[in-house]
């Protein structure tokens, strides 16, 4: 690394993007400025099994400024979902209104174009389907339970003998931890403004991802994906939901396709609960076995969760439970129920975030039994090595986090006996959880292009990468001033352009480990091709400006690439974390407060600690939303989604995060990467609804094994 400047990675710099977002002018997807767009409503179905028998269109088609009213009948021929149950994933093609069957309440049945999104809107409320409803739909999870069945082979796991090491315990907790349906909500609704011309299509779309949307859309249409441009330059939150691309984009691709005219399709928020991905509700039942002196035998985590009639997706609850102890004998199970429900996706910390609540909590519950310090519990069992995977970890700093977490928090002051720390009417708790999120890292391309103008060298770089609010054009531009040893000012950062070079996106906590080390490549590759061309040494510390000058050019691009080297796969690459809660319980009504919470992080380098709280934050935020408030609710007669706004699902607010401390731990992997960097991003929610629900047994006595609790279940 070179000299340091202000701009390093690692300092607290504002957001570069942060003024264009205060003052409206980063452009979101349905905001581009498209000449001659129109606009579509989707119409979902209102049965969730069964077939449409008859579509009257009259009426609608007469209302003013109606262009095109699309449903099965007249819908372009799409590349069809093949086999039974294929697994979604980020790019799977995204087939819709190819045929009259229903599969679930609120799928898209039609599509109506208009010149104006309130027309689009009131003549979509005319289009009249007559259904023959199936009665035998699957909306009810707890009746189906005996359809349950195994999604693939990788689905079960045993190391060591479960039987044995539960023979082998003093004591054995088993309880079961349920957690509901619950929806991402990013801020910024699924929107798209999709134009055709002549056999391609120009989307602007907001997508984690815009490689994989590319590949999603010309699979779907069966197009060469060159065809394809996605844009996705401000992605307002994510979480999951806009990994793979969803059916509103084919729509508006298919209606500008038919029509010969931009089409605009923003999915409304009541949208956001049936078309564009969910978490599905999960009931965990563990098994831990341990002896007298807490040294666990056994660990066994059996998931039963759903996934809809047409697509597999399986969240992998029972992952941290493999990897986060040091068991011998370790057994997981996934199954799955095919629901009359639209398919579930990835969520914030798929896997860990609900595999974790039930982990954490049951680790405690085994602590209580112990009579056992649960951070001593915890300690006992923590491990160097990844015991599903046989290697090292490339660095775990869990112990850390809970000693350093433990005495900033002042654990010391908690009471064993839960009800005996009280203050007036309040029960006062406190609760622990360890964290840990997977933090890979995928091939990564990325341009740099360098303008030189008297004595300033300008670099633009550019890569499809996006922001979902998570700060990725900042340390973007924080790695380039590092490696081209310029002023962050002189950074220009291009995103989210499938024209330019291709990066994993933003997902599964690998969005800037993998766009850094991206940056740090075509860096790297524009400085050693410039002073190759000139026969300088590789070691002569030269300017970019100064190389620029003895290449007698003014301009220069480079293309570099990174992907995990050949010793990354010796080691397992984890962050890992603590979280503590203070929780204030009303003993005559059950309403409860988070009355302060210290969460501790050691995921590698910190780019930059200000947009990295502001990850783990979010993390939190989303954790305590799981416990506090987070429910959808399914109709039990007719398999509709009761809470169909923010007015009934509810997500935390300011107040309840108000005294929130974060703290990140000094940390440097070189193995994880070159440059250091692990992922943050979905880090901070895995720790925090055991955490809280930990802390409510230290207040109340009752353990909390059913998400959210609401006061009641505390009475
Ligand atoms: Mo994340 S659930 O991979 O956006």
């Amino acid at each position: 690394m070179k000299k340091s400047n202000k701009s390093e990675v690692g300092e607290a710099i504002d957001r570069v993007e942060g003024h264009l977002k205060v003052m409206g002018k980063a452009t979101y997807a349905s905001e581009f400025n498209v000449p001659n767009k129109v606009y579509g409503q989707a119409i979902n179905s209102t049965i969730a099994k069964g077939e449409i028998i008859s579509i009257d269109v009259s009426e609608a088609e007469k209302q003013k400024g109606v262009l095109k009213i699309i449903t099965y009948k007249n819908a372009e021929k799409l590349k069809t979902l093949e086999g039974k149950l294929p697994e979604i994933t980020t790019d799977s093609i995204a087939p819709v209104l190819q045929s009259n069957k229903v599969n679930y309440y609120g799928e898209y049945v039609g599509f109506v174009v208009a010149e104006t999104f309130e027309q689009a809107q009131h003549a979509a409320r005319l289009v009249k389907f007559k259904y023959k409803e199936d009665k035998n739909a699957i909306i009810n999870f707890e009746k189906s339970k005996s359809q349950a069945f195994l999604p693939n082979e990788d689905s079960d796991y045993e190391r060591g003998s479960i039987e044995k090491g539960l023979l082998q315990a003093d004591k054995i907790v088993e309880q079961t931890y349920v957690t509901p349906i619950e929806h991402h909500h990013p801020m910024e609704l699924h929107a798209t403004i999709a134009s055709w011309d002549n056999g391609g299509v120009l989307v602007y779309a907001s997508q984690q991802i815009v490689d994989d949307a590319a590949i999603s859309i010309s699979a779907t249409f069966q197009i060469p994906k060159k065809n394809v441009r996605v844009i996705s330059s401000f992605v307002g939150g994510g979480f999951g939901s806009k990994l793979n691309l969803e059916r509103h984009v084919i729509l508006a691709v298919m209606a500008s396709k038919m029509i010969g005219k931009p089409v605009q399709a923003t999915v409304t928020r009541t949208q956001m609960f049936t078309n564009t991905g969910m978490r599905q509700k999960n009931e965990q039942t563990m098994k831990v076995g341990a002896k007298k002196d807490g040294t666990l035998t056994a660990l066994y985590h059996d998931t039963l969760s759903h996934t809809s009639a047409t697509q597999t997706y399986q969240e992998q609850c029972g992952l941290v439970t493999k990897m986060l102890y040091n068991t011998p004998n370790n057994k997981v199970l996934h199954r799955l129920i095919s629901m009359n429900l639209q398919t579930p996706f990835s969520m914030r910390a798929p896997g860990e975030a609900t595999g974790s609540f039930a982990l954490e909590s049951a680790m405690d519950e085994m602590a209580w039994q112990l009579k056992m310090d649960p951070i001593e519990f915890r300690i006992k069992n923590d491990t160097q090595k990844d015991l599903l995977e046989d290697r090292p970890f490339s660095s775990r700093l869990l112990t850390e986090c809970l000693r350093i977490g433990a005495d900033k928090f002042g654990w010391k002051n908690r009471k064993e006996q839960p009800r005996t720390n009280q203050n007036g009417n309040w029960l006062i708790g406190y609760g622990v959880s360890a964290a840990s999120r997977n933090a890979p890292y995928q091939k990564t391309f990325a341009k740099v292009i360098l303008d030189l103008k008297e004595d300033t060298v300008k670099a633009t770089i550019q890569m499809d990468a996006t922001d979902i609010g998570t700060g990725s054009y900042t340390i973007i531009a924080q790695t380039a001033a590092q490696y081209l040893d310029i002023p962050v000012e002189y950074v220009f950062v291009e995103l989210g352009d499938s024209d330019f070079p291709v990066t994993p996106g933003s997902g599964g906590s690998w969005g800037a480990a993998s766009y850094c080390n991206g940056v740090r490549a075509a860096c790297e590759s524009a400085i050693t091709t410039l002073k190759n061309n000139r026969n300088i040494n590789q070691d002569e510390e030269v300017s970019v400006a100064d190389l620029l000058r003895r290449n007698q050019i003014t301009t220069f691009e480079a293309e570099g690439m990174a992907e995990p080297s050949a010793e990354f796969e010796k080691y397992s690459i984890y962050s890992f974390g603590a979280n503590f809660t203070e929780v204030w319980v009303d003993k005559d009504t059950g309403m409860y407060k988070i009355k302060r919470m210290v969460n501790v992080a050691s995921a590698g380098k910190i780019l930059n600690p200000k947009t990295a709280y502001g990850q783990i934050i979010g993390g939190l935020t989303m954790g305590a939303g799981m416990v506090i408030a987070e429910k959808t609710e399914v109709e039990p007669n007719f398999g509709n989604f009761i809470t169909r706004s923010f007015a009934d699902y509810h997500v935390p607010v300011n107040l309840d995060m108000a005294n929130t401390d974060v703290i990140f731990l000094p940390e440097e992997d070189e193995i994880a990467n070159k440059t250091g960097i692990k992922g943050v991003g979905e880090l901070g929610i895995t720790s925090v609804a055991a955490s809280i629900t930990n802390a409510l047994f230290n207040a109340t006595g009752k353990r909390m094994r059913e998400l959210p609790v609401t006061p009641d279940k505390l009475m």
